[in-house]
């Protein structure tokens, strides 16, 4: 067993060298990387408040998958690239703040709910955003929320 974990953070290679095999991706997030953008509602895997993307090479491309944090032990991302909502402005703007299309989109439509739980609709909509074939339809959108 390899004594540390290697995974990107929103393409950005990351190691951790020490942690408890029992730490979830949920604690790692909001207690030591302080990213309080994830969110912890039920925190038994039923209400995707703190859902956050894992991508992982399929067929030579990175596939974005959402997962629920709080039930996904850390050491389960070894080798994948970890999104979260904190992430996805950063990615759109190329060093500034620009609303990645879901959030904008969220904004222009009203989308918003609780803080609790827009973070992880929004987490959602961007593995759907990735990965979906277009157009994307309306029942595409509900079935992934
Ligand atoms: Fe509810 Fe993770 S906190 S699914």
């Amino acid at each position: 067993m390899r004594p540390f974990l290697s995974f990107l953070r929103n393409g950005i290679p990351t190691r951790i060298e020490a942690f408890s095999p029992r730490r979830t991706l949920l604690d790692h997030l909001r207690l030591r990387e302080r990213s309080l953008g994830t969110k912890e509602g039920c925190g038994e895997g039923d209400c995707g408040a703190c859902t956050v993307a894992l991508g992982r090479l399929k067929d030579g491309r990175l596939v974005y998958e959402p997962v629920n944090a709080c039930i996904l032990l850390l050491g389960q991302i070894e080798g994948a690239d970890l999104v979260t909502v904190e992430d996805l402005a950063r990615r759109e703007g190329e060093g500034a703040d620009v609303p990645h299309p879901v959030q904008q989109a969220m904004v222009e439509h009203h989308g918003s709910q609780c803080g609790f739980c827009t973070p992880g609709i929004v987490m959602s909509l961007f593995t759907l955003h990735e990965e979906a074939p277009r157009p994307l339809t309306r029942e595409a959108v509900n079935d992934a929320l």
